[in-house]
């Protein structure tokens, strides 16, 4: 599809041609003026292309009646765009009343989307005004979402929001998403929240040129050229840490040792191992504590150690937030447990920093490893 706005020299979208599963987010990232929103926008038909095609599920949007397509298609934008005078509930609603279903029905829907982002149901009668502004962030998702549509657009969608409420809507979009599996255009000009959201990213240039169409790891593995290696950043390396979750990297061991266990073979174990301590653990294998030297200098293995297993690392973590927790709380290495407790391991900085270094290593294994937000 190209367009090229009336009056304008340059195209504003030359020639860009990518295709998007159905149930994915493909994300479409690039510098400002780049042609981001043009492209979405053509989707919806609230620009007309100048040329090219877009077809969803086989068919072309140029068929049929463009306020018909719209309904179908979910759109967020950054500026949110609720109707300041229509209650929360109402604006959820528009687009099933626009659709003529039911008054209960759509009260219904409406109650419903509260809380599936986490809205309490009294927020419906409210007015955009009197909520934050994360929470006018949720309800213009929700009114995307309202009349269940196949295809969402969202520009920017948590733009205008700071950085750890971003964060939380990010991965409240996620979970969402992980149920409902949309097909979403997602834009931004941040590469970290391309590289968080996309199972594909679409990386444009000036002019609406697709510089690289690729999953974030080929993005952060090879970029195509000098601008979308520039574009990605000099911190790609930290970037896919981002990538990786905890459970999928080699941990090391620890010698473990339980309360009453003779202390003989946790001495000889704990000389031969990589991490220079022994944890000793509960018969659920839950971590409890790091055993110094003085702990087992006796005959039986104490029923407290010297210092606590804290901090402790959770497996579904990746691996840049398993590196955080390390550097905060000053430790080299820490054990990693599952989701009930259980040992899985012990991170170290060391592994993280191999982890960095040993690029062929990475890659493959990368390539092996799961998206970090299935
Ligand atoms: N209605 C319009 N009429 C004429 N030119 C336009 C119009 N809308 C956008 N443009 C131009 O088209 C180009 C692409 O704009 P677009 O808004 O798609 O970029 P963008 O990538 O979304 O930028 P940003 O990141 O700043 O939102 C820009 O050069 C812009 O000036
Ligand atoms: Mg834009």
């Amino acid at each position: 599809m190209s367009k090229r706005y009336p009056g304008a020299e340059a195209f504003a979208v030359e020639e860009l041609d990518f295709e998007v599963p159905a149930g994915e987010i493909c994300v479409l990232v690039g510098p400002s003026g780049c042609g981001k929103t043009t492209a979405l926008r053509m989707v919806n038909r609230t620009v007309e292309m100048t040329s090219g095609d877009i077809s969803i599920g086989g068919n072309s949007i140029r068929e049929g009646d463009p306020a018909q397509l719209r309904r179908e298609i979910g759109y967020v934008i950054q500026q949110i765009g609720l109707f300041p005078h229509r209650t929360i509930a109402e604006n959820i609603g528009t687009v099933p009343t626009l659709l003529n279903w039911e008054k209960d029905r759509v009260r219904a829907r409406s109650a419903e989307l509260l809380e599936l982002i986490g809205l309490d149901p009294e927020y419906g009668d409210r007015y955009p005004s009197q909520l934050s502004g994360g929470q006018q962030q949720r309800v213009g998702v929700a009114r995307a979402l309202a009349a269940d549509p196949p295809v969402m657009l969202m520009d920017e969608p948590f733009g205008a929001i700071d950085p750890i409420n971003r964060s939380r809507l990010q991965n409240e979009f996620l979970r969402l998403q992980a149920e409902l599996r949309k097909t979403v255009l997602f834009v931004t000009h941040d590469v970290d929240e391309a590289i968080k959201m996309g199972d594909r990213v679409a990386v444009l240039k000036k002019g609406g040129r697709l510089a690289q169409f690729a999953s974030p790891t080929g993005l952060l593995m090879e970029p195509a050229d000098d601008f979308v290696e520039d574009f990605v950043g000099a911190d790609r390396a930290l970037k896919r840490l981002a990538l990786m979750r905890v459970r999928d990297v080699d941990l090391w061991t620890a010698p473990l040792a339980q309360a009453g266990d003779p202390c003989e073979p946790v001495r000889t174990a704990v000389a031969a191992a990589e991490v220079p301590h022994a944890l000793l653990v509960d018969n659920e294998s839950r971590p409890l504590g790091w055993l110094s030297r003085r702990d087992l200098a006796g005959e039986s293995v104490p029923e407290n150690a010297d210092s606590t297993a804290d901090p402790l690392i959770d497996a579904d973590s990746v691996l840049r937030d398993g590196l955080a927790t390390l550097l905060q709380s000053g430790s080299l290495y820490a054990p990693v447990v599952d989701p009930r407790g259980r040992l899985t391991g012990v991170l170290s900085v060391e592994i993280v920093s191999d982890f960095l270094s040993s690029r062929e290593a990475s890659e493959s294994e990368l390539s092996a490893a799961e998206r970090p937000h299935d």
